[in-house]
């Protein structure tokens, strides 16, 4: 087991590979926030590029692109606006650069695999419209909080689900915020109770992030950032919060040491659409284009739409939520208490989602900005 102590950049991963439990097999959530926000995506690349041509080569990084079909779907997006828009604006197609990041721990091996198949479905389009659309894809690895690129070097942003990784966990609750469990309403309290701590590092972590993306962009240059946003009801339920409370659980029944939970922290915030502004505003080089939410239920079907998957009943629904979420937190739990209650941990997960499905709800934030200074 590694030590309590490993610095989140170097434990923080979702599970890689392409096997049933892999983050690339369990990423249809966040696929389906990608779906939705497409729209905006359009409105803001098309921005960016209007203001940049003439245009030889489109400079574009995915940050926080984990591995599987997501990490290359935005890019994919990306170039076919850009193909679209070039046609209508009857002018050459740029090159494409594109910079995947993600941390060190990341699974680019996987990503790299899947890429002569992306150059050959780019090609192809290519064939079919006579005009050349050249993509070349290069890696990044490193912390999105703190330098990546050369100054006045990239056009356009995107970062989807990432944002709400702060890059260090502050003590997740007082002795006694850490009491957490149903209350007889059923209701969990979890980020209301978060400490301030929590909102201190994202405060930090997201205005070094801005200045960052400021100082890497062209002037008039674009980002795009989906990530998980506070909801706003004072019961605001997370994957982590429930986790912790399982956890909690899981040591009143001597089945998870005390010691261990006591040093357990994750990473995680989910700040209020406020926070995001006021950070963004204080920063000065910004101009908010669009701050939209998108609401999702845990399983997949949005609160106006159909769902993604279909389900057998509530047990299928509960399975399916316990699989993308141990895809993501498992690595970080495993260093902490071992991979021999992971079955247990996450079945316990999986009933208590059952329990609570209506009200589990994510709220993403979807921003559009652009560099006006
Ligand atoms: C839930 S995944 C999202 C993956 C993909 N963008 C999607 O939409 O499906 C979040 C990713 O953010 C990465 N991440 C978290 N903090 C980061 C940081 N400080 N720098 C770079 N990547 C980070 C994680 O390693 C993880 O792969």
């Amino acid at each position: 087991m590694a030590t309590m102590s490993a610095p989140v950049e170097q434990v923080l991963h979702m599970t890689g590979g392409d096997d049933e439990t892999s983050y690339a097999n369990n990423a249809l959530i966040t696929q389906k926030v990608m779906m939705r926000a497409r729209p905006i995506l359009e409105e803001s690349i098309q921005k960016m590029y209007s203001t940049n041509l003439p245009m030889t080569c489109l400079k574009v990084a995915d940050l926080g692109c984990s591995s599987g079909k997501n990490a290359l779907l935005a890019v994919s997006n990306i170039i076919k606006i850009v193909d679209e828009m070039s046609d209508r604006l009857k002018v050459e197609t740029p090159t494409f650069q594109i910079f995947l990041n993600d941390l060190f721990g990341n699974d680019f091996n996987s990503i790299f695999k899947s890429v002569p198949e992306f150059y050959e479905r780019i090609k192809q389009d290519k064939a079919e419209k006579q005009h050349g659309t050249t993509c070349l894809i290069n890696a990044t690895p490193g912390s999105f909080y703190g330098t990546l690129f050369p100054s006045n070097s990239i056009h356009f942003f995107h970062s989807s689900y990432s944002l709400h990784y702060i890059s260090q966990a502050p003590k997740w609750w007082s002795d006694e915020e850490a009491k957490l469990g149903d209350d007889e309403d059923n209701n969990i309290y979890v980020t209301s109770n978060s400490p301030p701590s929590y909102s201190e590092q994202f405060r930090k972590d997201f205005n070094l992030f801005v200045r960052s993306r400021s100082r890497e962009l062209v002037l008039g240059g674009g980002m795009l950032l989906t990530f998980a946003g506070r909801y706003d009801t004072p019961q605001d339920i997370t994957a982590p919060g429930l986790i912790r409370m399982i956890l909690n659980n899981m040591v009143s029944q001597n089945l998870i040491e005390e010691a261990r939970l006591a040093h357990f922290n994750v990473p995680f915030y989910t700040a209020t659409e406020n926070e995001v502004r006021e950070i963004i505003k204080g920063e000065g080089s910004f101009s908010i284009e669009r701050f939209e939410s998108i609401k999702t239920s845990w399983d997949g079907s949005s609160l106006d739409e159909e769902g993604i998957e279909s389900f057998e009943d509530d047990d299928e629904r509960g399975e399916f939520v316990a699989r993308y979420v141990r895809a993501i937190f498992e690595p970080l739990l495993k260093v902490h208490f071992g991979e021999g209650v992971m079955d247990e941990l996450f079945l316990r997960f999986k009933n208590k989602v059952i329990q609570f499905l209506p009200k589990l709800v994510y709220n993403a934030f979807v921003i559009s900005l652009v560099k006006i200074a």
